[in-house]
C-alpha cells in the first residue's frame, strides 16, 4: 500500500467519507472552496454535497449555499451544485455552462470580481462570514501544515477565515508539487499594509505550505481524481494571424528599444487565442523569457520545455487533459521553474506595475474608441467574468487585447460603434489585435483611435458600416471628444437580437 499522504497523526483521526464530510456543511451557509480554472478543486465533497442538497430539496427543505472559490472550477463542483439548484450566490468567476445558464435566467446571484480583490475584500469583512472552507491539498505534513495542490487561488484566505475546515487530500496530484508553491503571509489591512517584497517574477517571498489550525479541521477525505481541464483547440488561421501580428509588434518594440530582448514578464489570459500566442512564442526570436501571470496553459509548458521561458509565476495550472497528465508525470522537472502563489499575489496591482508585465487578454467586443467588453454578450448575458484581466490590463507595461474580428460565423462584429458593456475603459487598452491587423493605441485620443481601429481591426464586411457610423457621428453628435449617435450606438446589438445578425 502506498504511504499515506496524511502524515499528521492528529488529522488521520479525522478521515471520513465524502458523504459524512458533506453532512457537516450547514444548510444555507457560505462555503469557500478551492479551485481555479479546473485545477485543485474538491472533487469528491462537492458531488456528495450536491446529492445531499437534492435529497434536502426532495423533502422540501431549503438548502442553497453561497459559494466562493478562486475562479472557475470543474463540472463536479459548479456543474453539480448548480444542477442541484444548490447555489444561491457565487463569486468571483464562473465558466461552467449550467451555472452560466442559471445566472442568465436570474436563478443565481453572481458577483463577478477582480480576482486580486477577493482575498482583501474577505479580510475587510465586506463579503460576510465564511462558515466552511473545503480545500483540496496534495498532502498533509507531520506538523499539520498543508501541501497545496495544482492551484492556490484564495485557499490561504479561506483556511484562515473559515470557522471550520474540510480537507480533500488528492493522491492523483503529484507529490513533487511539494516545494513549488510560495505562500506569502505578509498581507495586512490598512493602515498596517507594507510593500510586498517581490522584485523579480521568480522571487520566493513566502513558505511552501499553508498553515492551518488543526482544531478547525472537522474532516479529511481521501481522493484520487484528475483535474478536469478542457482541451485547447489547435490554433486556427485567425489565431495564427493574431499571434503573428502580436509577435511582429513585440519584435518591433525590441528593435526600437522600448522592450528588452527578453521582453518583460508575460501575462497570458484564458482561451484558445492566448494559448496560440504562447505557442507562437516558441519559434519567435526572444530568449530568456519570464512569465508573471495568472494561469499556466499548455503553451507556457511548451515554452518552458523549449527553454525559451526561464520561469513562470502563476496561481494555477490551466491545462488540457494531455498536458496535465504530461506535467503530472514530469512535475519534479518543473519544480524550480514554476512558482504557484495566492491569487492576491499573482494578480497584485503593485507587483504587475513594478514588474512591467506584458498583458495579453481576450475580449468579447471592443468599440471604435477602444473600450473593451470582456464579459457580457449583448450587454446583458454573462459569458465568464472579468477574471484577472482588469488586474493586469490597468497595471501592465503594455496592455494588449485580442479577438477574432467576428463571432458566430460572421454574424457579429467584434468591433462595434459602442461597447454594450465596458470592463476595460479605453485608458486601459493600449493595443488591439484581430486577425485583420493590430492597432497601436498608445498616445492616441479617442478620435485618433477610431481612425486606426476601424481600418486595422474590423472585418472587411463591417468596415464600411463602422466608417459610415463614425463619419455621421462626427457631424451629428452632442460633442466631438468621443462622437456618439445616442439613438444608434447600440443599434447593432439590437439588430442582432431582432434579426440574428449585425449586418445591415
Ligand atoms: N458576441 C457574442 N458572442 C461572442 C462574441 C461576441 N462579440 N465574442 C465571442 N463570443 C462567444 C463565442 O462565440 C464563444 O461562444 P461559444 O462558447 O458559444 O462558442 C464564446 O464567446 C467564447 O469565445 P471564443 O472565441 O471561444 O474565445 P476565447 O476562448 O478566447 O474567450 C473570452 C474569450 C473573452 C470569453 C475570454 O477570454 C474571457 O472569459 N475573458 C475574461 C476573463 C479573462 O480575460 N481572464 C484572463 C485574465 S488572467
Amino acid at each position: 500500500m502506498a504511504p499515506s499522504r496524511i502524515r499528521s497523526v492528529a488529522l488521520q483521526s479525522k478521515i471520513m467519507s465524502a458523504e459524512d464530510a458533506a453532512a457537516l456543511i450547514p444548510a444555507n451557509s457560505t462555503v469557500g472552496m478551492s479551485g481555479f480554472t479546473g485545477s485543485g478543486y474538491p472533487k469528491a465533497i462537492a458531488p456528495a454535497l450536491a446529492a445531499r442538497i437534492e435529497a434536502e430539496h426532495a423533502r422540501g427543505a431549503p438548502f442553497r449555499l453561497k459559494v466562493w472559490t478562486g475562479a472557475s472550477t470543474g463540472p463536479e463542483l459548479d456543474g453539480a451544485l448548480a444542477r442541484a439548484d444548490g447555489i444561491e450566490f457565487r463569486l468571483p468567476y464562473n465558466s461552467d455552462p449550467i451555472a452560466r445558464e442559471k445566472i442568465n435566467k436570474g436563478e443565481m446571484e453572481y458577483l463577478d470580481m477582480h480576482l486580486s480583490q477577493v482575498a482583501p475584500m474577505a479580510w475587510q469583512g465586506f463579503l460576510g462570514p465564511l462558515e466552511t472552507a473545503v480545500i483540496e491539498v496534495a498532502g498533509i505534513r507531520e506538523d499539520g501544515s498543508l501541501i497545496p495542490s495544482s492551484s492556490v487561488g484564495n485557499n490561504k484566505t479561506w483556511l484562515d477565515r473559515a470557522d471550520q475546515v474540510i480537507l480533500e487530500v488528492n493522491s492523483w496530484q503529484n507529490e513533487a508539487l511539494e516545494g513549488m508553491h510560495d505562500i506569502y503571509y505578509g498581507t495586512a489591512l490598512p493602515p498596517d499594509r507594507v510593500p510586498i517584497p517581490l522584485i523579480r517574477s521568480d522571487d520566493r517571498i513566502g513558505q511552501p505550505t499553508f498553515r492551518c489550525d488543526p482544531a478547525k479541521v472537522v474532516a479529511v477525505v481521501e481522493t484520487h481524481s484528475p483535474d478536469r481541464n478542457a482541451p485547447f483547440d489547435p490554433p486556427n488561421d485567425a489565431a495564427r494571424a493574431i499571434a503573428g501580428h502580436l509577435l511582429e509588434f513585440l519584435s518591433h518594440e525590441v528593435k526600437v528599444g522600448r522592450l528588452p530582448a527578453s521582453l518583460l514578464p508575460l501575462q497570458s489570459g484564458v482561451g484558445n487565442i492566448a494559448n496560440a500566442v504562447l505557442t507562437g512564442l516558441v519559434d519567435a526570436p526572444f530568449e530568456n523569457l519570464t512569465a508573471f501571470t495568472e494561469v499556466i496553459q499548455d503553451g507556457m509548458l511548451d515554452l518552458l520545455d523549449s527553454d525559451k521561458l526561464r520561469v513562470a509565476s502563476a496561481t494555477a495550472f490551466s491545462l488540457s487533459p494531455d498536458a496535465a497528465a504530461d506535467l503530472n508525470a514530469r512535475m519534479s522537472e518543473f519544480r524550480n521553474r514554476i512558482i504557484l502563489r495566492p491569487q492576491e499575489i499573482s494578480n497584485h496591482p503593485e507587483l504587475i506595475r513594478r514588474l512591467g508585465c506584458i498583458a495579453m487578454n481576450g475580449l468579447i467586443e471592443a468599440d471604435i474608441y477602444g473600450n473593451v467588453n470582456s464579459t457580457h454578450i449583448m450587454g446583458s448575458r454573462i459569458q465568464n467574468g472579468i477574471g484577472g484581466s482588469g488586474d493586469f490590463a490597468r497595471n501592465a507595461f503594455i496592455s494588449v487585447f485580442m479577438t477574432p474580428s467576428t463571432a458566430k460565423g460572421g454574424r457579429i462584429s467584434a468591433i462595434v460603434p459602442h461597447a454594450s458593456h465596458v470592463d476595460h475603459i479605453t485608458q486601459d487598452v493600449q493595443v488591439l489585435v484581430t486577425e485583420q491587423g493590430l492597432a497601436d493605441l498608445r498616445g492616441l485620443s479617442p478620435k485618433q483611435r477610431a481612425r486606426v481601429i476601424i481600418p486595422n481591426c474590423a472585418h472587411p464586411d463591417y468596415r464600411d458600416q463602422l466608417q459610415d457610423y463614425y463619419d455621421r457621428a462626427l457631424k451629428g453628435s452632442y460633442g466631438l471628444q468621443s462622437p456618439t449617435l445616442l439613438n444608434e450606438a447600440l443599434s447593432w446589438h439590437q439588430r442582432f437580437v431582432e434579426t440574428g445578425t449585425m449586418r445591415l
